[in-house]
C-alpha cells in the first residue's frame, strides 16, 4: 500500500497526548502539507496559527467556550492537551474558505500521521472564536483582521490509540 492510502486508512482522532513536544521538523512538514494543499481559484487564503498547548490564551478560549454552553469545565480542553495547535482562518466571503480549509486541514492531520504522530481536527471552538472575545482571541493567534477561524487541528505524540471508524458504503454511495 503506498504511504499515502496507509496514511488515510491508519488515521484515527487522537484525544490523549504525551507532553513530548514536535521538533521543528516535524511542525514543518505538517505546515507544508497545509501549505501545499488546493485552493479554490488557488487563492491560498488560509491563514495558519500555530499554538504552544500551553500558552495561556488556549484556557482563555477553553474558560469563553464553556461560558458560551453556561457549562463547567471539563476533565479537557477542547484540544485534548496536545502540545501543539494549528488554528486555520479564512474570509468567510470567499466561497471555498471552508472547502479549503477542510481538505488542508486533512491534509495536516494524513502528515501527521505519516509522521507517526497522532490528531485531533477542532471544530468546537467556532463559537467561542466568534463571540465576544473575537478581536482579543484573533489578536492572541496573529489572525489577520479579514479572517476568522474555520478549523484547528491539535498535534502531539500519542498517549492513546483508537481504531479507524468504520462505515457503511452501501448508505453513503451511489455508483451512477
Ligand atoms: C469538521 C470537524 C470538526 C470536528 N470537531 C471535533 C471537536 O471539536 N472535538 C472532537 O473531539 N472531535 C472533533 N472532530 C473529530 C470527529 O469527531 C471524528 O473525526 C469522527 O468522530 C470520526 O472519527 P475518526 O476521526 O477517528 O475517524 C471533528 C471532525 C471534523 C471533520
Amino acid at each position: 500500500m503506498s504511504e499515502v492510502l496507509e496514511a488515510i486508512a491508519k488515521r484515527s482522532s487522537t484525544r490523549g497526548y504525551t507532553k513530548e513536544k514536535l521538533t521543528k521538523e516535524e511542525l514543518d512538514t505538517i505546515l507544508h502539507a497545509g501549505l501545499q494543499s488546493p485552493t479554490g481559484t488557488n487563492k491560498q487564503e488560509i491563514f495558519f496559527s500555530v499554538i504552544n498547548g500551553e500558552d495561556p490564551i488556549i484556557e482563555e478560549l477553553e474558560q469563553e467556550k464553556m461560558a458560551l454552553r453556561n457549562a463547567n469545565r471539563g476533565e479537557h480542553n477542547a484540544f485534548y492537551e496536545a502540545p501543539t495547535i494549528i488554528m486555520l482562518s479564512a474570509e468567510d466571503d470567499f466561497r471555498w474558505s471552508q472547502v479549503d480549509a477542510g481538505i488542508a486541514v486533512q491534509s495536516m492531520a494524513l502528515a501527521a500521521e505519516s509522521l507517526g504522530l497522532g490528531s485531533l481536527i477542532v471544530g468546537s471552538v467556532y463559537d467561542a472564536m466568534r463571540g465576544g472575545k473575537r478581536d482579543y482571541l484573533k489578536e492572541k493567534m496573529q489572525i489577520p483582521a479579514e479572517k476568522d477561524f474555520q478549523i484547528a487541528l491539535a498535534v502531539g505524540h500519542k498517549a492513546t490509540e483508537k481504531e479507524p471508524h468504520t462505515y457503511d458504503a452501501a448508505k453513503q454511495v451511489a455508483i451512477v
